[in-house]
């Protein structure tokens, strides 16, 4: 196990497209997984991206817990998501709010598809299809992002909306991710 560093906003990797995953049976890709369940426990992230560590495979995790304090927010279950496909369910796009821990202390209004498909591999290569909408779809679009070099800040429509968590939400004590 180890947490591994974050690599943050500015960092050209963030910026690479991912390389598809080949070989599900690979020491390496199961030691990745670990690794980045380990640093988005740590972090108290929702997500995180292979490339966030550093390195460049189509590898996603995410997880969003009941949490007295967002009582607004689906649960999410904890999911590996490998070599993903998102299909949009609609044109619909609603705003939120995101954050990122590869930009900590920061907060941006985001526009993403309201329902979406989403498919691809789990860790040990079987098949994933899910249709899920609301805050679900907006962390596997903020995920699957990463692997394509778009972080949240890239797609914020009106920049009036970005900002440090701190100051645009005082007293709320809300975590990056
Ligand atoms: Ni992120």
């Amino acid at each position: 196990m180890a947490i591994r560093e974050v690599l943050k906003m500015g960092d050209p990797r963030l910026l690479a497209p991912a390389r598809p995953v080949e070989d599900f049976a690979s020491l390496d890709l199961a030691q990745l997984i670990v690794d980045m369940h380990d640093t988005m426990r740590a972090l108290n992230g929702a997500g995180l991206a292979a490339p966030q560590i550093g390195v460049g495979l189509q590898v996603v995790i995410f997880e969003v817990n009941a949490n007295p304090r967002y009582p607004d927010v689906d649960q999410v279950p904890f999911t590996v998501l490998v070599n993903p496909v998102l299909t949009p369910l609609s044109d619909v796009m609603e705003e939120g709010w995101e954050g990122c821990l590869s930009v900590p202390g920061m907060r941006g209004l985001v526009p993403r598809h309201a329902a979406l498909r989403y498919q691809g591999f789990d860790a040990a290569g079987q098949p994933i299809d899910r249709s899920v909408s609301g805050f679900h779809a907006r962390v596997v679009q903020h995920e699957v992002d990463h692997l394509h070099g778009i972080l949240y800040p890239m797609r914020i429509r009106d920049l009036r909306y970005f900002g440090f968590t701190d100051t645009l939400f005082p007293g709320q004590n809300l975590q990056d991710d």
